[in-house]
């Protein structure tokens, strides 16, 4: 089972460079109030295009509604299962009986993402980091301006991370003028990067998006 997961992990790794095939796909965010039950989120996907799902969490509901529609899921880890899963196989193979074995095959769960990591396990960051730069694999990055602007609910923060037209914000280091929350976000992890000896290390936004009404209401 160790085996099995980490041949999951790996996937997910070398995803951003080596997908080629062309494929429409969405992330369900179970982060948010106001969600539609997971059946009626089914539902919208099986009559849709989308052939691919990424889930947040593991939410039984969730993989359970998308059973027998074929839809590639990929569910995720929480960060605090992450160290236990990388370090200890039992713990691993436990994670998999729980959140995998019960609805696989039924629902079509294709890969685990563990890349949503928090300052606490940044250890295991740089591991992660370490093996990109060694095997030229890219960073998979998720990158969110509405927690920008959640935290900082002014209008101007709302244009700035919403693209539209603001008075920029100048980064004292660099002097570059941003004129938007995504780019500075980008450059912010660039810059941490390279500051760490990793200049060659590619990154790839796997994720962004805006909640629906977030912010608007
Ligand atoms: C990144 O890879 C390069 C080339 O293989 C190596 O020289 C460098 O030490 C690596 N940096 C880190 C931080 O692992
Ligand atoms: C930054 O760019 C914005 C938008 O183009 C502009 O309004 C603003 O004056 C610029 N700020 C500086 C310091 O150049």
């Amino acid at each position: 089972m160790a085996v099995l997961l980490l041949f999951f992990l790996l996937i997910f790794t070398f995803t951003p460079l080596s997908q080629s095939q062309s494929f429409l796909g969405v992330y369900d965010g179970q982060f948010a109030d106001n969600l539609p039950p997971p059946e009626s989120t089914a539902n919208l996907l099986k009559s849709s295009a989308f052939q691919k799902v990424h889930l947040f969490g593991s939410d039984p509901a969730a993989i359970k509604a998308l059973a027998n529609t074929n839809i590639a899921i990929t569910i995720g880890a929480s960060n605090s299962d992450i160290p236990h899963l990388t370090s200890d196989p039992s713990f691993a193979e436990k994670w998999i009986d729980t959140n995998v074995a019960p609805f696989h095959p039924a629902s079509n769960i294709v890969a685990i993402n563990v890349g949503s990591f928090d300052p606490a396990i940044e250890d295991l960051l740089r591991g992660v980091l370490s093996f990109n730069n060694a095997t030229g694999s890219a960073f998979a990055i998720n990158q969110y301006p509405y927690f920008a602007y959640r935290s900082d609910p002014r209008p101007e923060t709302l244009a700035f991370c919403l693209f539209r037209p603001n008075s920029g914000q100048v980064d004292s280091v660099s002097k570059i003028n941003y004129t938007n929350m995504f780019d500075a976000q980008v450059d912010g992890v660039r810059w941490t990067l390279d500051r760490i000896g990793l200049k060659g290390v590619e990154m790839v936004v796997a994720e962004t998006g805006w909640p629906y009404r977030g912010g608007e209401e």
